[in-house]
């Protein structure tokens, strides 16, 4: 099935099989390597990306759900070779080990603190306790999301 949609503010299309997943159709169709996918069953949050504003498990999402729609995932972040506030604060407080679960923690914090931006500690960990972190580095995660607030108090994103 040919699916359209606009990714990272750019026309994207593919022919894809009908059963195929938003996570595959961005990774293996349109080569946006940045989102990850880990357990394939809705429960790390590796694979999350915005789709029309509302963070969504890729791997559970199919391609043709997304027909239509605005999708950002993590590579819509950074401006041209710019990071983004929230990529500069997860750098400044070392929010990552072997990054794998990052591209995720980001998307997920990116569309908590868009829509709340004075999000307080307990939400801040309510919201990202649908991300793993094999690595476990939580505390350093908080606490670059905690500092993003400001930028997008200010609308910089
Ligand atoms: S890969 Fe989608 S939630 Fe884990
Ligand atoms: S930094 Fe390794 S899984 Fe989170």
């Amino acid at each position: 099935m040919r699916v359209r949609f606009e990714l990272n503010g750019k026309p994207a299309e593919a022919d894809v099989p009908a059963r195929t997943t938003l996570a595959d159709c961005i990774r293996h169709e349109l080569k946006q390597t940045g989102t990850h996918v880990g357990c394939e069953h809705g429960v790390c949050g590796a694979c999350t990306v915005i789709v029309d504003g509302a963070a969504v498990r890729s791997c559970l999402t199919l391609a043709v759900q997304a027909e239509g729609a605005n999708v950002t995932t993590v590579e819509g972040l950074a401006r041209e070779d710019v990071l983004s506030p929230l990529q500069l604060a997860f750098r400044r407080h070392h929010a990552l080990q072997c990054g794998f679960c990052t591209p995720g923690m980001l998307m997920t914090a990116h569309a908590l603190l868009t829509e709340e931006p004075d999000a307080d500690p307990d939400r801040v960990r309510e919201v990202l306790s649908g991300n793993l972190c094999r690595c476990t580095g939580y505390v350093p995660i908080v606490a670059a999301v905690l500092e993003a607030r400001a930028a997008y108090r200010k609308g910089g994103k």
